[in-house]
């Protein structure tokens, strides 16, 4: 008898919609069955390309027997309300990073994907890039000790031209739309984090209405720290950290990655980039996707995952506004 297929609708055709599709097809398991968005052009040219069905409408997908997931990768702020609807549908969804712009939304999603039984699987894809699925496999190992301290400076600029990123209703600023992924890497290494403290202002980037240079501080449960410098107002780029444990130190830098440690007892290691390799990050991500919805495992990064992402980045801006720490709101 065949394996079952996962046939997965795409609800966007835009830049990331079109790598997770592309990835998703790279799966023995699932297929893209169908694929939509509001722009026409974008959902005829990518549906001809794959060789599916194509639509303008969401609910023509959803209302589609056939499709039994869906990928959601349309901009930040209709990610809440597109989950929700699918859930309602009974599809399995997978919804790219931020899960949502608010703590109270994240629950909504996770509340409606509960009740219809459906996984809610989240792309906090960072996690599997080749540094980061390195540095935990040594972290795993034992190779500093119980990590107690994590800094990540991650700076750039802004060439982002879309309408819905210029705006912080719509994609959240940069503590949501892209340290999405160092927050829940922090949270990956160091556990539930407890309390938030960060500054941040527009300084050089005039054409968005958010903070373009932010200082995020968490302490985690277990009494944790993690420190964030995030900026997409730097002329001189970069993507660095360092984590410290109880038994050694670890640097690290990503473009290009590399990484060292050296242990208190004087034994160190490195790797270089090409010692860094890692299966391909999306298609990791999806698959899953297709063991939550084919056979009933528990997603390995659920709407937990993402609410607590959310919970720390919505926590940083309430902070960076009123200048005191602000408690994470915890987990259900
Ligand atoms: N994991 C990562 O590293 C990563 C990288 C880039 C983007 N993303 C995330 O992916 C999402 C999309 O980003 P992007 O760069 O592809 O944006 P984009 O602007 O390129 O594409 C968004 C697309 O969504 C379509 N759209 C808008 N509302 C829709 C709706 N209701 N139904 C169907 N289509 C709709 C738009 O027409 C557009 O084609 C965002 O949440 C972003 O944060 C994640």
């Amino acid at each position: 008898m065949a394996e079952p297929l996962l046939n997965v609708g795409l609800l966007s055709c835009g830049n990331m919609a079109r790598v997770l599709a592309r990835a998703l097809n790279s799966l023995e398991r699932a297929r893209i069955g169908m694929v939509c968005d509001l722009v026409e052009g974008a959902a005829s040219s990518f549906g001809s390309e794959l060789g599916v069905p194509w639509t303008t409408s969401i609910e023509e997908v959803l209302a589609n027997p056939e499709i039994s997931a869906v990928i959601v990768a349309t901009p930040n702020f209709t990610h809440a309300d597109v989950v929700v609807q699918a859930a309602q549908a009974g599809k399995h969804v997978f919804c790219e990073k931020p899960l949502a712009l608010s703590v109270a939304d994240c629950d909504r999603m996770i509340a409606a994907t509960d009740s219809a039984g459906v996984a809610l699987c989240v792309g906090q894809v960072l996690r599997y890039y080749p540094v980061f699925t390195q540095i935990k496999s040594l972290l795993d190992a034992g190779t500093i000790g119980q990590p107690f301290a994590v800094r990540i400076s991650r700076l750039g600029g802004w060439g982002e031209t879309q309408p819905w990123r210029q705006r912080r209703e719509s994609c959240g600023g940069p503590l949501f739309e892209i340290n999405a992924h160092e927050l829940d890497y922090m949270r990956y290494l160091l556990g539930e984090p407890e309390v938030v403290y960060a500054t941040g202002s527009q300084l050089v980037q005039h054409g968005v209405d958010f903070e373009d240079t932010a200082f995020v501080s968490v302490r985690f449960a277990g009494g944790a720290h993690g420190v964030l410098h995030s900026s997409i107002g730097a002329a001189l780029g970069g993507y660095t950290g360092i984590i410290q444990g109880t038994e050694g130190s670890l640097a690290f830098t990503n473009w290009p990655g590399s990484i060292q440690w050296k242990r208190f007892d004087g034994n160190s290691g490195r790797l270089a980039s090409d010692e860094l390799t890692t299966p391909e990050p999306h298609a990791r991500e999806l698959t899953h996707l297709v063991e939550a919805a084919l056979d009933g495992v528990a997603p390995v990064i659920s709407g937990r995952d993402g609410r607590a992402v959310v919970a720390m980045a919505e926590a940083a801006v309430s902070s960076m506004a009123s200048g005191q720490p602000v408690s994470v709101t915890p987990h259900r």
